[in-house]
């Protein structure tokens, strides 16, 4: 038995943020900030706007478009690294407000490759045919972690939230593989030092910005491309494919000239590749089945597609995805 996403669905707060209004604020241009990671604005949460409340409304979306009551999910799984609080759980704040009243719920934290991790672990109960409905969501306030007075990180991400159901396929359609990786000795190329249990909260973590993120910007980008090229393959190789037989590429939306290094390597056209980090910035763990919504949406994804999801983050870890639509 395979998994098989039957419902896409995502939310985006309605205030938006261009370059423009950045620049009136720090020392930065639009051109600046398109020339080197192409996006051009970013949606910020209201005040009153947790992470559970952008995820409740992309779940719902994809609830309705697989048409399956809350009554019926098995397990919530939400991919964060910005949760409403230490504890409880995101996800079970969502299973509160969506009254899915029978399912399990946990987050998961993997930052940006949050969903590809999240998604595996609701395949893996799919498949062993535990749960016969999961819903992986990835939802972010970013915009919390963000230090604006920094013109290096502030200018990269946004608020958003994306959601899948998954529930059991043919066994030649849905999920037909994903592969994971960390690499716990790059910790410090992206995290939030402050704010847990190493530098918990004080006057110092908040004078020094130690609650916000704090980025090694250029090791980040090539450890980025090298390894979201080689694990694209090794989904590829482990099915018998070849790049050319990818439809749709969804990579992680963080910056457009690592998504353009990948095509390169791979030799995929740019027709391929499935982008919105222009109009949303990097999502982190909301960014690919943020874009997956918006494709299926407008009807570039067809029956039978082959999906190639890729993504990067904080950890740091990397993953990547095979999917027959
Ligand atoms: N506006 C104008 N100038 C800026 C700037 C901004 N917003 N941010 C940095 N600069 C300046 C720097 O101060 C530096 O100037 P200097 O040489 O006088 O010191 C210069 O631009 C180059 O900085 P650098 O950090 O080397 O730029 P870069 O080409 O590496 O681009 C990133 C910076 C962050 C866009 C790029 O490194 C990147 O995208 N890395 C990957 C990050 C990422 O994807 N993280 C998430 C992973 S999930």
């Amino acid at each position: 038995m395979r998994a098989q996403i039957i419902g896409t669905g995502s939310y985006v707060p309605e205030t938006v943020l261009t370059n423009a209004d950045i620049a009136k604020r720090i020392d930065t241009t639009d051109h600046w900030i398109v020339e080197r990671t192409g996006v051009r604005e970013r949606r910020i949460a209201a005040k009153d706007e947790a992470t559970s409340d952008l995820a409740y409304k992309a779940a719902l979306q994809a609830l309705e478009s697989a048409e399956v009551l809350p009554k019926d999910i098995d397990l919530i799984l939400v991919a964060t690294a910005t949760p409403d609080m230490f504890f409880p759980s995101t996800a079970c704040i969502v299973q509160d407000k969506l009254k899915a009243v029978n399912a399990a719920a946990f987050d998961l934290s993997a930052a940006c490759s949050g969903f590809l991790y999240a998604l595996s672990v609701g395949e893996q109960y799919i498949r062993s045919g535990t749960y016969r409905k999961v819903l992986v969501i990835g939802a972010e306030v970013m915009s919390r972690l963000t230090d604006w007075t920094d013109r290096r990180t502030c200018i990269l991400f946004g608020d958003a939230a994306g959601a899948v159901l998954l529930s059991a396929a043919h066994p030649h359609d849905g999920i037909l593989s994903i592969h994971l990786h960390s690499d716990g000795s790059l910790w410090d190329l992206i995290c939030v030092p402050g704010g847990g249990t190493a530098i918990p909260p004080s006057e110092k973590v908040l004078m020094e910005h130690l609650n916000t993120i704090k980025m090694k910007g250029n090791e980040t980008f090539k450890v980025a491309v090298r390894s979201l090229g080689e694990v694209a393959l090794e989904a590829l190789q482990a099915n018998g494919l070849h790049p050319s037989d990818v439809d749709h590429l969804i990579p992680h939306q963080a910056n457009l000239r690592i998504i353009h290094a990948v095509l390169t390597r791979l030799h995929m056209s740019k027709g391929k590749v499935v982008v919105n980090l222009d109009k949303y910035g990097n999502t982190s763990a909301a960014s690919i089945p943020l874009a997956l919504d918006e494709a299926v949406r407008d009807g570039r994804i067809k029956k039978k597609d082959l999906l190639l999801f890729l993504a990067f983050g904080g950890g740091l870890t990397w993953a990547s995805a095979l999917v027959r639509w």
